[in-house]
């Protein structure tokens, strides 16, 4: 039997790792680290809470204690680093917590495994540490690290971090980074879940400028299996990039959910209320992301199973069944924060 211990599992690719995991291994228990912010949310994981193959921590990837604490107790064969502070648009209000959290937290988990030792670190990065691109092009592994958000920035540091310990002390490090993506349990800060939630509640449906930026859209299970195959696959001291070859304007993915929603009682019409509002992240909006993922098709024969439709479709039906999921996992601090990134 072997442990992983998954922080940050708590939240949306999190919660979808740990199910997929108990869902497709025999042999594997998991550790639930995770601080519970406001984007974790332990009802993620009611299915599966009974399990005697899994068991939730309470705590801070910065705190080096209770992270000593987890590894004393748990010995893990492996890591799989999901904890983040995740949003762009928070990181433009206040990046203080990214940088406790991405940066800082990183780090701590790195000491620790040179103290603890495992088989497998996996730490969790993103497409956007890599900057923006122009209409044309696409990021390989080697392209260069030109973060432009506070959030970015940070993922990049943690990268960079990882990968200098790799090497500096021998750690078995692999990063991932992924493009932007989309499923069950995501927090309705997010484009897709956050235009959802606005179609079904008569909101306006708030597309920043022109709604011209591209995303490269990836299922989140075919997200999960990716990090599986690295976890037990994957090159020691390598990155591995992980996309959808789905590149969507922000509009057109607007659009399409609100034809999508168009049957529900109250997500009809929903297209009216799309409003284009002033762009809240100015020069930090990366104008377009696309992967190349070309490594970790040939080594580890992985590549996306959904198409943008199915994915679509799925995560619609999920919305539409879990209506009172969104409305439970915004709390005060939700209304907050809207009203500081989109006004009244
Ligand atoms: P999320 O915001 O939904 O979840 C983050 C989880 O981390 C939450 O459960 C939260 O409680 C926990 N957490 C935050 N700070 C913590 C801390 N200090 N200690 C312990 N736990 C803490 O994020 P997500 O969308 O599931 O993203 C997971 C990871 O994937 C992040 O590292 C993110 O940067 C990366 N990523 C996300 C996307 C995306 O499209 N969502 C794309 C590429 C990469
Ligand atoms: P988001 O889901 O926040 O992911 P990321 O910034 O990590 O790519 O945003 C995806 C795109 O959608 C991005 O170009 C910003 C845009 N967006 C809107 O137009 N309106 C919104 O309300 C949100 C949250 C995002």
């Amino acid at each position: 039997m072997r442990t992983i211990l998954v922080t940050g599992g708590a939240g949306f690719i999190g919660s979808n790792f740990i199910r997929h995991m108990l869902a497709t291994h025999d042999a594997i228990r998991v550790v639930n680290y995770d601080k519970l912010t406001y984007a974790g949310n332990l009802e993620n994981l009611a299915a599966i809470e009974e399990s005697a193959l899994y068991r939730f921590v309470r705590g801070d990837i910065s705190d080096a204690k209770a992270v000593a604490d987890v590894f004393e107790e748990e010995k893990p064969w492996g890591v799989v680093n999901f904890a983040a502070e995740s949003h762009v648009d928070r990181s433009i209000l206040d990046a203080t917590p990214f940088v406790n959290t991405n940066v800082k937290g990183t780090q701590v988990l790195l000491e620790m495994i040179r103290r603890h030792p495992v088989e497998r670190f996996v730490h969790i990065s993103t497409d956007e540490v890599y900057g923006s691109l122009g209409k044309d092009g696409v990021f390989t592994e080697t392209s260069s690290i030109r973060p432009n958000s506070p959030y970015a920035a940070c993922k990049a540091a943690a990268d960079l971090i990882a990968l200098a310990y790799t090497k500096t002390y021998d750690l078995p490090v692999i990063v991932t980074r992924s493009s932007n993506n989309y499923g069950p349990y995501q927090f309705p800060e997010k484009l897709i879940p956050l235009m959802i939630r606005n179609a079904l509640t008569g909101k306006e449906l708030p597309v920043y400028g022109e709604g011209k930026q591209v995303r490269d859209w990836l299922y989140v299970e075919d997200n999960c299996w990716g990090i599986d195959a690295v976890l037990h696959r994957g090159r020691i001291g390598e990155v591995y990039n992980i996309g959808g070859d789905c590149e969507k304007q922000n509009i057109d993915v607007v659009n399409t959910l609100c034809r999508s929603l168009a049957a529900d009682p109250q997500g009809k019409n929903a297209e009216k209320r799309i409003k284009f509002i002033h762009d809240p992240r100015g020069a930090a909006h990366d104008f377009r992301y696309a992967l190349d993922c070309t490594k970790i098709k040939t080594e580890l024969a992985w590549s996306p199973r959904y198409s943008f439709d199915e994915g679509l479709q799925r995560t619609v039906a999920w919305y539409l069944n879990q209506r009172e999921w969104t409305e439970r996992v915004i709390t005060g601090e939700y209304q907050e924060y809207y009203a500081k990134v989109y006004g009244g």
